[in-house]
């Protein structure tokens, strides 16, 4: 899957695509981006992808993701200002520091906002927060903007020494990104699976279908594929063929996702494809088989 993130920040266009399985992340290069005149995240989110629905064209999802520091003792600043609050990095930090000097009352909060624009022009939006404290100095190398001083609630390291693999599970974008991921109807993770995954939320919602008929139990048998790998295998009167498969998902309209998973084999002159009409919940609405008989099991 490919996605555009409308931004120039790199370390963002990483760490969502460690959090969203499969999906492959550019960032938009454009010198023209608009102001942030939003009065929330959202509005600043949603401009970004629409700006870059602009500029880059439909065709492929894009991401807009705005982000910020909620500082109680001022206020909830500098919140959707974060960025422009002052240089990325060690000012940053340095002006924080300096407004919080004397006080102890140092609760802080992390928002994300993410709006994603499908190929087919529906809007969908997660949203995720992380709580904790500034601490009175910087400590640690990883992640980037106000990570050295912000100590999530129940650690005692900051989120730089905590690191990004900590961030990847824990963070205000990864909870922003699995919000993404519901709204999408689930019906991505069935897609990773589907080609060799371990998650275990991907795990459930692959089991929960399988186990819904004698059909999807069929199915079931040759799904998901050794891990990590696109091979398929299917049994033809007991004889086990290698296939090639391929999976795609298109959003009909926001309330439901048709996954289609397609296996050919006999050197590409046997193929059939699945289509799974997917509710928003994650539940499966329907499923068609279109092609060549499924072979035997
Ligand atoms: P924007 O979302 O690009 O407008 O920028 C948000 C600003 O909030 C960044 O420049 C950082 O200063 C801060 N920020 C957002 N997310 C993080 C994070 O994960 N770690 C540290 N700082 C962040």
């Amino acid at each position: 899957m490919k996605a555009i993130l409308c931004s120039r920040n790199r370390h963002k266009a990483r760490e969502l695509e460690r959090l969203l399985p499969g999906w492959s992340i550019e960032t938009l290069d454009a010198e023209d981006y608009p102001p942030e005149t939003g009065v929330t995240y959202y509005e600043n989110a949603r401009a970004k992808a629409r700006f870059g629905l602009a500029a880059a064209g439909g065709g492929v999802h894009l991401l807009g993701e705005d982000s910020g520091i909620e500082v109680e003792a001022l206020g909830g600043r500098p919140g959707i200002e974060s960025a422009r609050y002052a240089p990325e990095g060690a000012p940053a930090i340095a002006r924080l520091l300096g407004e919080l000097e004397g006080t102890d009352e140092r609760a802080a909060r992390y928002v994300c906002e993410l709006v994603c624009i499908t190929p087919g022009g529906d809007e969908l939006r997660g949203t995720g927060t992380l709580s904790g404290r500034i601490a009175r100095g910087p400590c640690g190398r990883e992640g980037f903007g106000y990570d050295p001083v912000f100590v999530p609630d129940g650690e005692k390291r900051t989120v730089a020494e905590l690191g990004d693999a900590w961030k990847e599970r824990n963070s205000h974008r990864a909870r922003a990104a699995r919000a993404l991921l519901a709204a999408l109807g689930a019906a991505l993770l069935l897609v990773a699976s589907a080609c060799g995954g371990h998650d275990p939320t991907q795990q459930r919602v692959l089991n929960a279908f399988f186990a819904q008929s004698p059909r999807a139990h069929t199915l079931g048998l040759r799904f998901p594929h050794e891990p990590g790998t696109a091979k398929c295998t299917v049994r033809d009167h007991g004889k086990a063929l290698e296939a090639t498969c391929a999976t795609d998902i298109s959003l009909v309209k926001p309330s439901r996702a048709v996954v289609t998973l397609t296996e050919a084999w006999n050197h590409g002159a046997t193929a059939h494809t699945w289509f799974f009409f997917i509710r928003r919940d994650g539940s499966v609405e329907s499923v068609v088989q279109e092609g060549s008989a499924t072979p035997r099991q």
